[in-house]
């Protein structure tokens, strides 16, 4: 284990800061807030915390539409501020990483106001501009993710500019050099703060396909924008998003993006402290060589589907594991502020909290990073909006017009709306049992609602005292992670793959010599589970149950619904 870097050991955690604490009381996150939570964090046991963007931003996207990448939004307060919180962070002993929006800026960043001024305009060429098509429409067919064309037209230059999101969110024309050293500049300037590193958002985006060809696909956007986060089977999610990378196949994954990010990691690698880039894609490519471009890819494919099944997390990492190259090191997430929650992602509607627990250990036993998402550890729950005028979430309001459009009845547009918006997951920190769960001062308006079950445990500050509470399930596995060597270090080796109702796997230390075994009954049966391995029986190291420090026999270990055993083969070298 020696040999492992620090973000290879380290549990990460994802703050979405407009939703974390609210330190002045105007119902906004803020570093106030944040920095007043570190001792929390630090209860909890994770080591880095990952902010969403905390940039000035007209907040189109919530965060995601940066207009300064060297600044601080005014609401989350002023770079002081910023550099407490991470001084604070630091002195506890953990890292900061930032969100870093490389594919575009804010319609309202300076580079763009002057890109789209005029055409002779030095920064013209920064975004990428084209002559409307001969009859006057867009360039080409293509699609912005977030619906609609991905071509707007801004009248006074007579051009259309490209946003793969938002219309607020040109995209930059990252084959232009001054681009690529205006954005390492603010990359610098974080570095040289003393940022651990950062989360790249929408790598895959950065270059189109430079021949502009039409899509072919059939997909309509209605169905496109309904099947994005609605809860469907694993195999219609499946064909939808094969249909979906189809449609925008010359828009995303460019080889091109391969050489820019080693082009950053290099940069990262010139500053001392072993700097941490960590990519949202599926793609294990961007891990390059293993060595040379980002450090981890999430392991977003694990979290597709709405049950988390072995034969479904056999297959994943299976296929994961294999495709890795060699010297990367994984990175598993069940959660982050696009998604639906992981209690309300994955459960059953019955043994929903039973499933989240058995999920959680999941998270933090597999081998890689794991990355947990803000109040899953106090097993917060998706909020279905109710009113339209409680949506923040843009993609989630145009759906809503668009449905409307489609003859679609407000009623049902809103309930479309309330499913699919990723608002849902993004609701305020639940602090204590108190008005505005202890996010904001009483009689404040939070910015998004707060989920009403903070009155029945699901908060931070009844759940800390309490033995049994999801809170202090996460704090004791977080604890096993960090002192067991095969946890965090081990290789993994799936047992008993026949097994239809639990899932099974060691986790092999070679230089501590640590074995460990992982069984976790993920159905609501009572099940035995026969192992025939060298060792007859496993010291307890965790239990769901209450069997730790017990010996388990492992030619018939009987498992309780939704058991969680962790246990121990070896302990040192042979
Ligand atoms: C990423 C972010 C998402 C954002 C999008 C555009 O997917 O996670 O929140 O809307 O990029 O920046
Ligand atoms: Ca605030």
């Amino acid at each position: 284990m020696a040999h492992l870097r620090w973000w290879q050991r380290a549990t990460f955690y994802q703050i979405y800061p407009r939703s974390f604490a609210d330190g002045n009381g105007d119902g906004i996150g803020d570093f106030v807030g944040m920095l007043a939570k570190l001792d929390y964090l630090q209860s909890l046991g994770v080591d880095a915390l990952w902010l969403s963007p905390h940039f000035p931003s007209p907040n189109a996207d919530m965060g995601y539409d940066v207009s300064d990448y060297t600044g601080v939004a005014p609401e989350y307060g002023t770079l002081d501020d910023f550099r407490r919180f991470l001084d604070g962070a630091h002195a506890r002993g953990m890292r900061v990483l930032l969100d870093l929006v490389l594919n575009h800026t804010s319609e309202q960043h300076p580079w763009f106001v002057e890109s789209r001024s005029s055409r002779d305009n030095p920064k013209r060429d920064w975004y990428v501009w084209r002559d409307p098509a001969p009859d006057g429409g867009p360039p080409n067919n293509w699609n912005s993710a977030f619906g609609g064309s991905a071509w707007e037209f801004d009248p006074p230059t007579g051009q259309y500019y490209y946003h793969f999101f938002f219309k607020q969110q040109p995209d930059l024309n990252w084959r232009n050099p001054e681009v690529k050293q205006a954005m390492w500049q603010a990359v610098r300037f974080w570095l040289d703060m003393g940022v651990d590193g950062f989360r790249l958002d929408a790598i895959g985006t950065i270059f189109e396909d430079p021949a502009y060809p039409n899509h072919t696909s059939k997909l309509s956007q209605i169905e496109m924008l309904r099947a994005w986060r609605e809860n469907r089977s694993p195999e219609e999610q499946q064909a939808l998003m094969a249909e979906f990378m189809d449609m925008f196949k010359h828009q995303f994954g460019r080889p091109e993006v391969h050489d820019l990010m080693k082009e950053l990691r290099a940069l990262l690698d010139e500053y001392p402290g072993d700097r941490v880039l960590i990519g949202e894609d599926d793609d294990v490519a961007y891990y390059g060589n293993g060595d040379d471009e980002l450090h981890l890819v999430f392991n977003f494919p694990l979290m597709r589907t709405n049950r988390l099944t072995p034969a479904w997390v056999r297959a994943n990492q299976a296929e994961r594991l294999s495709k890795l190259p060699p010297g990367a090191w994984p990175c598993n997430t069940l959660g982050n502020h696009d998604s639906t929650r992981l209690w309300s992602a994955f459960g059953d509607g019955q043994h929903d909290a039973e499933i989240a627990r058995v999920n959680a250990a999941l998270l933090l036993t597999l081998r890689g990073t794991p990355v947990l998402y803000n109040g899953e550890e106090i097993g917060m729950t998706d909020l279905l909006l109710e009113r339209f005028d409680q949506l923040r979430d843009n993609q989630a309001i145009n759906l809503y017009h668009f449905a409307v459009g489609e003859g679609i009845s407000p009623d049902e547009a809103m309930r479309m709306a309330a499913r699919m918006t990723r608002d849902r997951c993004r609701t305020p920190m639940q602090w204590a049992n108190a008005p505005n769960a202890g996010f904001s001062p009483p009689g404040v308006q939070t910015w998004l609602p707060v989920n009403p079950n903070y009155a029945q445990g699901v908060n931070v500050a009844d759940q800390d005292g309490d033995p049994n509470s999801m809170l202090n399930f996460y704090r004791r596995l977080l604890a096993l992670r960090k002192r067991t060597p095969a946890l965090m270090a081990g290789d993994y080796v799936p047992v008993n793959e026949e097994a239809q109702d639990y899932l099974a796997f060691l986790r092999r230390d070679e230089d501590s010599g640590q074995i460990c075994l992982v069984v976790l009954n993920m159905s609501a049966q009572f099940r035995e589970a026969r192992f025939t391995l060298p060792w007859p029986s496993a010291r307890c190291l965790f239990s769901s149950h209450g069997h730790e420090g017990e010996t388990a026999h492992l030619s018939a270990l009987r498992l309780a619904p939704f058991e969680i055993f962790i246990g121990e083969l070896t302990h040192g070298r042979a």
